[in-house]
């Protein structure tokens, strides 16, 4: 088969692990063509490819980011774009495509698959708020960042009696923050799931301060306070109509020293979370997506989408995945609630 592969939406660890394992598997066991499309669906509407044979993908396992490129391009924004993309593939002689992405990406995917086309979806995110599966990859390495970092921030609030707002990216999903808050041992978490009052947070970290020790505040780049408004750094949106989110953490950390009257200082994680190289939980289940992904395509499924279920990689339908957020449940947050203050 000539199968085509891409990698869509923000970068994420792990994404390299499942071109290798498509390439692998498909050109060991079926004698397949593997053709990689630059930066997401802008390199279908675009015709711009690549060989992806073994040579392309030796040595990426560990690296972060993605050999493909990636972008944020929306064919359905585009006036005629679904159809380019139909007809390049066509032309181009791709039987199925495996689309690589998160909700945005997969829901391009889904369309397309409506449309006719074989489609395979593998999930990616470092938020992990896609329905139906339970872990995406890239999210693992994410909450490792995330924790070491307020491993290292306690030392420096401690020596220096000040707060420090750390912000976690997440998009609307409070999962980074709440995981990496329980992990961290930090003194309030904040998630866009359960807005936030002001006051209890202030006196959480008040009650830290009489402890003999300094506030850790985690807080999800989405989350914001009761009754209030997003505090956006920018009012950008993206090609899916999505705000860029961000500064959260800035207005926290100048509201909490105000109220406290000792310094507090936010610490904005953003990218770095994304980077570098992958955990080996985010490198094994990426590679047994894409192995599951290449058995999709040969079993002649399309509108699927492969997922983790306990321990088991599954195959459910696109449409399942990408109909709703995976939210964090309020029990979830009533467990990290115990150890507030
Ligand atoms: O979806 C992954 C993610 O990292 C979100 O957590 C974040 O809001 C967004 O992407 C940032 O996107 P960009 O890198 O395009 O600013």
């Amino acid at each position: 088969m000539r199968i085509g592969i891409l990698t869509g939406g923000g970068d994420c660890p792990g994404l390299n692990a499942v071109i290798r394992a498509i390439v692998r598997k498909s050109l060991a066991q079926h004698g397949d063509e593997v053709v990689g499309f630059r930066d997401g669906w802008r390199g279908v509407l675009d015709a711009d490819t690549v060989t992806m044979d073994l040579r392309a993908v030796r040595g990426i396992l560990p690296r972060g980011g993605t050999v493909l490129g990636t972008s944020r391009t929306n064919p359905y924004a585009l006036e005629g774009g679904a159809d380019r993309v139909l007809a390049n593939l066509e032309r181009l002689g791709i039987e199925a495509l495996i689309p690589i992405g998160g909700e945005d990406t997969l829901g391009v995917a889904t369309k397309l698959a409506e449309a006719g086309l074989q489609v395979v979806g593998v999930p990616k995110t470092i938020d992990n708020d896609l329905d139906a599966t339970d872990y995406t990859f890239g999210f693992d390495t994410a909450l490792g960042v995330a924790t070491e970092a307020i491993d290292r921030l306690h030392t420096t609030g401690d020596s220096h009696h000040r707060t420090l707002v750390v912000e976690v990216m997440g998009r609307h999903a409070g999962w980074i923050a709440l995981e990496a808050g329980m992990a961290g041992g930090a003194t309030v978490v904040l998630i866009p799931e359960q807005p936030f009052d002001v006051d209890a947070v202030v006196a959480h970290c008040q009650h830290r301060f009489e402890s003999g020790y300094s506030p850790i505040v985690v807080v999800s780049e989405g989350a914001s306070p009761k009754g209030g408004e997003l505090m956006l750094a920018t009012g950008e949106m993206d090609a899916f109509g999505h705000v860029r989110l961000g500064g959260i953490g800035t207005a926290l950390a100048s509201l909490i020293e105000q109220r406290t009257g000792r310094e507090a200082r936010a610490v904005v994680l953003g990218h770095i979370q994304r980077g570098g190289t992958p955990t080996p939980f985010d490198r094994v289940l990426a590679t047994r997506f894409g192995l599951t992904a290449v058995d999709a395509v040969h079993d002649g499924e399309s509108g699927v989408m492969v997922a983790l279920r306990g321990t088991d990689i599954v195959r459910v339908p696109l449409s399942q995945a990408t109909a709703q957020l995976k939210l964090v449940p309020p029990e979830r947050y009533a467990e990290v609630e115990v150890f507030f203050g």
